[in-house]
């Protein structure tokens, strides 16, 4: 048999993201990182099969969402070293499998292009990874950041000239040639960081162009650039929310979903955080699924006194359903009093965390209406908020 398995890694610590959570769950469109890179090799017609590595506290959760995928054969721990997470993979590579692609998980934007080329190239020749020209002087700094040493861009051998070149992946092997590259390798001599470092020393390795799209995700910094290749040619929309709501004594105020201490609350069914209902019908009507007021009737008893930040999370899982991800939210409260300003911070940390994504994504403005008005009367709180997606 010929068959192909494409072995993805998903079983690092992520320690320069450094965020929690971890960089492959970060949701992209409503996916998580490592759910990207596993779809491209599903979609690829001339993949077979998928295994899959993480973290053995996250193997439940990677199994549960793997399952609808026919191709994933296997789920398996991985190593404290990424080459062990390769190693602990290819055991549960199928017989039948004469082609492995190993590939980083965190290399969520892989094309089903490259994915081609690397393949067809290994099928050719045995061994081949993807690889793009250094376009940087690249040095070696010590500690207190003097540099030591230039690494020639370019070097001359046997008479020819050599590139330096900066490799990505999948990198594709004969099953046999790598599972030989880990018997063969002195691991001692340090951990190889990537497949090709093992093979090469005893078998050509062929290069093919690489993709400048096919980044890893490393450092928080990535993951908008990451967000930009995914969703690109995506759809966009924008969505418009408001509400108002009349104060009412011997309630707590709500807003944002935090508590501001006020001498009034606002009246209303729920606990009356109208900014948190016009987010959520702002992002319901961007997705064109309704309002809030048709997820969760105001007549149900169910939602009496109900916290609008699950309403929120509630809403949002089900628009997230449907392939969306949070462009950004804007949103002004009209209110003469409380003074909310020096409550927007906590206000934007809270529903970041509620929607899951970055806090410079949610901005909150307040101002108050010229004492005009019913909000000018401090007769209630209104506001509004627009909400833009792209899935
Ligand atoms: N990886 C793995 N097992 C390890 C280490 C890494 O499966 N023990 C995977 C990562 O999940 C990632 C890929 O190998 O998809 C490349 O590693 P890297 O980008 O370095 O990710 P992390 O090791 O998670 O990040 P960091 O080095 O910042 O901790
Ligand atoms: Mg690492």
């Amino acid at each position: 048999m010929e068959g192909t398995c494409a072995l993805i890694l998903a079983a690092g610590r992520g320690e320069r993201f450094g965020r929690a959570g971890g960089k492959l769950w970060s949701l992209v469109g409503g996916v998580p990182v490592w759910g990207w890179a596993v779809r491209a090799f599903q979609e690829h017609p001339e993949v077979d099969h998928i295994v899959l590595v993480g973290r053995e506290q996250e193997l439940p959760r990677l199994r549960a969402q793997t399952e609808p995928l026919d191709k994933v054969v296997a789920v398996v721990r991985g190593g404290r070293e990424r080459w062990e997470s390769v190693h602990l993979g290819l055991e549960a590579v199928p017989a039948q499998d004469r082609w492995v692609l190993v590939h980083d998980a965190a290399r969520a934007a892989v094309s089903s292009g490259l994915i081609s080329r690397v393949l067809h190239a290994t099928r050719q020749t045995g061994a081949a990874i993807p690889a793009l020209r250094v376009p940087d002087t690249v040095k070696w700094v010590n500690a207190a950041g003097v540099v030591q040493q230039t690494l020639p861009r370019e070097r001359h051998a046997g008479g020819e000239t050599w590139q330096l070149m900066a490799v990505q992946t999948p990198q594709g092997f004969a099953v046999d040639i790598l599972r030989e590259a880990y018997q063969r390798y002195d691991f001692r001599e340090g951990a190889p960081t990537d497949d090709a470092m093992l093979v090469e020393r005893f078998y050509p390795v062929s290069v093919v162009p690489g993709d400048p799209g096919n980044i890893k995700l490393t450092y928080p910094e990535d993951l908008a650039r990451l967000e930009a290749i995914l969703l690109e040619g995506g759809e966009t929309r924008t969505g418009f929310g408001y509400d108002v709501h009349p104060f009412a004594e011997g309630r707590r105020l709500m807003l944002g979903g935090i508590h501001i201490p006020a001498p009034r609350g606002l009246a209303g069914h729920s606990d009356a955080d109208v900014v948190l209902h016009a987010i959520t019908d702002a992002l319901l009507g961007a997705a064109g699924m309704d309002d809030i007021g048709t997820h969760f009737p105001n007549t149900d008893p169910a939602y009496r006194d109900a916290d609008s930040a699950e309403l929120l999370r509630l809403a949002w899982a089900r628009i997230r359903e449907g392939g969306w991800g949070l462009v950004n939210v804007d949103v002004t409260v009209l209110a003469e009093t409380p003074r909310l300003r020096p409550h927007v911070p906590a206000m934007r940390e809270r529903i970041a965390s509620v929607l899951q994504v970055d806090v410079d994504r949610v901005n909150i403005k307040a101002t108050t209406s010229e004492r005009m008005g019913f909000i000018g009367r401090e007769e209630g709180i209104a506001c509004y908020a627009i909400a833009t997606l792209r899935r």
